[in-house]
């Protein structure tokens, strides 16, 4: 049986499967129904430095190949983090995980990084620049090389944990925001964020979602997010968590031979709680079925011929 341990900036992971931010809260819930420990780690919903109710209802429009969510980084903030999700956590999952932080301004991030890069439970932070669904932050900060540049080397200089930068597809060249983050000192990328779009209702004739815009995931942009994980991972030299429509083991291995070091799954948990702990299941046996006795060995393996 081939070994399916990966590495995130010196950090083993058992195997290379992440539940992305947003798609699995605290993990509380999916422990009820499989024991979550198979996982390579889970990254726990966006955490801001203040609690936030998120956005007016409705906040999610379903589509053909996946959903919009409009939620808005909602989440009980730092304080109540650290002081109860992370404490309750430990109770069910015995691992390091990934802390995904969304911010408003520079010392938004700063304060929620530091913060949480000093708990022994989190292996790492996810800087969510990418969310395109506040106003005044979130993707703002992401989608020009200088503001990435800026908030990546603020977080690095305060953080005791890798720092990791989630990029937006929504940009025309996701390769410059990735070098001004490696540049600014990132320790890795994740990338894709979720693709800005839209639904009508015929009935009302009006947005389906309250703040009528929302950001697209699901199967639909397993490609688009392919794509710019094999893009960047020719301009840069830290690791990729790639992400954005995984919903198999097959799809796994697509991601990994495009450049990522690890894959999240998003919204595949939506549709079937128990996709995750299937693709960990399943991944020996696709190893098997195309003579990979390594996962390691495959990162990026559709760039060198
Ligand atoms: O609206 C949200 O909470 C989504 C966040 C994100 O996509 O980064």
């Amino acid at each position: 049986m081939g070994r399916t341990a990966v590495t995130l900036s010196g950090w083993e992971l058992d195997n290379p499967v992440i539940p992305a931010s947003g798609t699995f809260g605290y993990g509380r819930e999916f422990a009820a129904i499989y024991d979550i420990n198979c996982l390579g780690t889970f990254s726990f919903k966006g955490t801001t430095r203040q609690p936030r109710f998120g956005n007016p209802t409705p906040r999610i429009a379903e589509c053909p190949a996946g959903l919009i969510n409009s939620v808005g980084l909602q989440n009980p903030g730092v304080d109540h983090v650290l002081a109860v999700e992370l404490p309750q956590m430990a109770a069910y999952f015995h691992k390091k995980v990934i802390a995904n932080v969304g911010g408003f301004s520079v010392e938004d991030y700063v304060e929620a990084c530091r913060r949480l890069s000093q708990s022994e439970q989190v292996g790492l932070l996810e800087v969510n620049i990418s969310c395109p669904n506040v106003e005044h932050g979130g993707m703002s900060f992401g989608v020009t090389p200088e503001a990435a540049g800026e908030v990546t080397r603020a977080v690095k200089a305060v953080s005791a944990k890798p720092v990791y930068v989630k990029l937006s597809p929504n940009v025309t060249d996701i390769v410059s925001i990735a070098r001004a983050c490696e540049e600014a000192g990132a320790d890795g990328l994740s990338l894709i964020n979720t693709l800005l779009g839209m639904r009508v209702d015929p009935r009302t004739r009006r947005p389906v979602i309250a703040n009528r815009m929302g950001g697209y995931s699901g199967k639909g942009i397993f490609p688009v997010a392919l794509r710019m994980v094999y893009q960047v991972y020719e301009a840069v030299s830290i690791p990729i968590i790639g992400m954005g429509g995984v919903s198999t083991a097959e799809d796994v291995i697509e991601m990994m031979l495009a450049g990522a070091a690890a894959v999240q799954v998003g919204t595949a948990n939506l549709v079937d709680p128990l996709v995750c702990k299937n693709i960990v299941d399943d991944l020996p046996q696709v190893m098997d079925k195309y003579g990979i006795k390594e996962l390691n060995d495959i990162i990026g393996g559709a760039h060198h011929g």
